[in-house]
């Protein structure tokens, strides 16, 4: 597997495949500050980059980059669960889509392409994810939310079954959402409270 940012969440994607004994052959990055992590090369990008024979992962954490750079590369892309994940055969995993150490993937859930499921999250059955969502250490989606894409739910927070969180939103650290959140709003506290619509430098 080859991935693209040589990032602080990068490493963590390095755990992921350690964990389920998937080798990663190098790091791309486009201004690479190191040559190794963890003994992995670490290699400026060139766009006549070629390794077909490969699946990718965009190791990059933040929503809005990922989405820019996972639709730039012509390449096949990769998923990676950690071995300690608890994931039902009855949910979908986009490809490009990590899931970290200690998550629980309940029945019916479908989660879309280049999302990240930190470690810990608990996703309830029937929840729907879209691509690019992010859903933080240690939050929790009670059963049928909906998070559309490029939202990003905070370390910490949960969200009340059946809630729509809206694209590109922000949900705060420890928040608890009981309502519906609109696309690019950025809530916080308990309950949920709308302090701002977010720029693309927030999400
Ligand atoms: C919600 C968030 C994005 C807001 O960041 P911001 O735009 O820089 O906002 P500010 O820090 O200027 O805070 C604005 C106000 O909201 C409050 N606030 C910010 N985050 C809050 C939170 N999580 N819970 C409660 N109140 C919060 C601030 O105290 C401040 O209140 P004030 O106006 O009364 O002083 C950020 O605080 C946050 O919670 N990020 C989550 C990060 C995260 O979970 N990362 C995980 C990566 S794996």
């Amino acid at each position: 597997m080859i991935l693209y940012g040589a990032s602080g969440h990068c490493k963590s994607v390095i755990d992921i495949a350690e964990s389920v004994n998937e080798p990663i052959r190098c790091i791309y990055d486009d201004n690479p500050r190191v040559d190794n992590l963890f003994e992995i090369p670490v290699i400026k990008f060139a766009n006549d980059v070629n390794h077909t024979d490969e699946k990718w992962i965009v190791s990059i954490g933040n929503n809005e980059i990922r989405k820019t750079l996972s639709s730039k590369l012509n390449v096949v892309y990769g998923a990676l669960m950690h071995k300690s994940s608890s994931i039902s055969n009855r949910s979908t995993i986009g490809v490009g889509t990590v899931v970290m150490a200690k998550t629980v993937i309940n029945a019916g859930v479908k989660i879309g392409e280049h999302c990240i499921i930190n470690s810990s999250a608990v996703i309830e059955h029937d929840c729907v994810l879209r691509n690019f969502v992010h859903i933080s250490p240690n939050s929790s989606l009670a059963g049928e939310v909906s998070v559309c894409e490029g939202a990003h739910i905070g370390i910490g927070a949960c969200v009340l079954q059946g809630i729509k969180i809206g694209k590109w939103a922000m949900i705060g650290a420890g928040a608890v959402v009981t309502k519906d959140v609109p696309d690019f709003a950025v809530v916080v506290g308990n309950p949920a409270r709308l302090i701002k619509y977010a720029t693309s430098n927030d999400v």
